[in-house]
């Protein structure tokens, strides 16, 4: 049985300070239940790259897994603006979130430059959270299967079939993300299942049926049990939700499936 993850994705918010209150309060929360959530769920937050030292000393003894939001795929060298690895190591990081979105659309992240990503986390023992998702004209035109199957091989070219379950794979519709517009579940659960195959084709089943598949886009208390209610849908990657604690905690108490 997989277990679930809940992961939020504070992206471009919050400062140090902020984020101390926010992870004090999280901490108050999930900690107090954290043996009974440990039985069937992992949680993790991804603060900004330059929160991670502060959001690190926070979360000292928590059961809350610390991530990135993104990182480069060499260890050091002239790269202006750039993290590492092994730098995000240092600070307890062990999930790094890979191809979102806004990397893809904002910031031109290619298929090619995210795999490297990919191998490089797993390299380094990191878990990849690799994003998936269909815009909106893809998803109008019927091409989501299409779009988001190759985004995830492309993504995990030439990865070792031996790591295949270490990833994690996220999909997230961009028309879902932070429009209040969340993927119906059995609409999820489609891709989320064309996913499962595709890996199933791409790293053997066993290997493929252990992977975690979260669900992203406007993920909210009120629609988090609907969604991991549906056999292929392993937990959710938060953006909104995820930056108040009281908000976050609720869906990582998401019903036991
Ligand atoms: P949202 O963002 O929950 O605010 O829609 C999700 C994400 O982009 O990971």
């Amino acid at each position: 049985m997989r277990r679930m993850l809940i992961a939020g994705n504070w992206k471009m918010n919050l400062t140090a300070n902020e984020a101390r209150a926010v992870i004090a309060a999280l901490r108050a929360e999930i900690d107090r239940d954290a043996a009974a959530l440990a039985r069937d769920r992992d949680v993790m937050i991804a603060p900004p790259a330059v929160i991670i030292p502060a959001a690190s000393q926070a979360l000292a003894g928590s059961s809350i897994a610390l991530g990135a939001q993104n990182m480069h795929f060499e260890d050091k060298g002239a790269f202006t603006g750039e993290v590492s690895a092994p730098m995000l190591k240092g600070f307890g990081v062990t999930h790094v979130i890979v191809g979102h979105s806004e990397r893809r659309h904002v910031f031109g992240e290619t298929d090619e430059l995210i795999n490297r990503k990919v191998i490089a986390a797993l390299r380094h023992g990191m878990v990849p959270i690799l994003c998936v998702g269909e815009t909106q004209e893809e998803h109008d035109g019927g091409r989501t299967a299409e779009v988001v199957l190759a985004q995830l091989q492309n993504g995990l070219a030439g990865v070792d079939q031996a790591q295949g379950d270490r990833i994690v794979v996220a999909y997230e519709p961009v028309w879902a993300i932070g429009t209040g517009r969340t993927a119906t579940p059995e609409l999820a659960e489609n891709v989320h299942g064309a996913i499962r195959e595709s890996l199933r084709a791409q790293m053997g089943p066993e290997k493929a049926d252990s992977v975690r598949i979260l669900y992203g886009g406007s993920v909210t208390a009120d629609n988090v049990d609907s969604l991991v209610s549906k056999p292929n849908i392993d937990g959710a990657l938060v953006g909104g939700a995820s930056l108040k604690a009281d908000s976050f905690a609720r869906i990582v108490r998401a019903k036991a499936r």
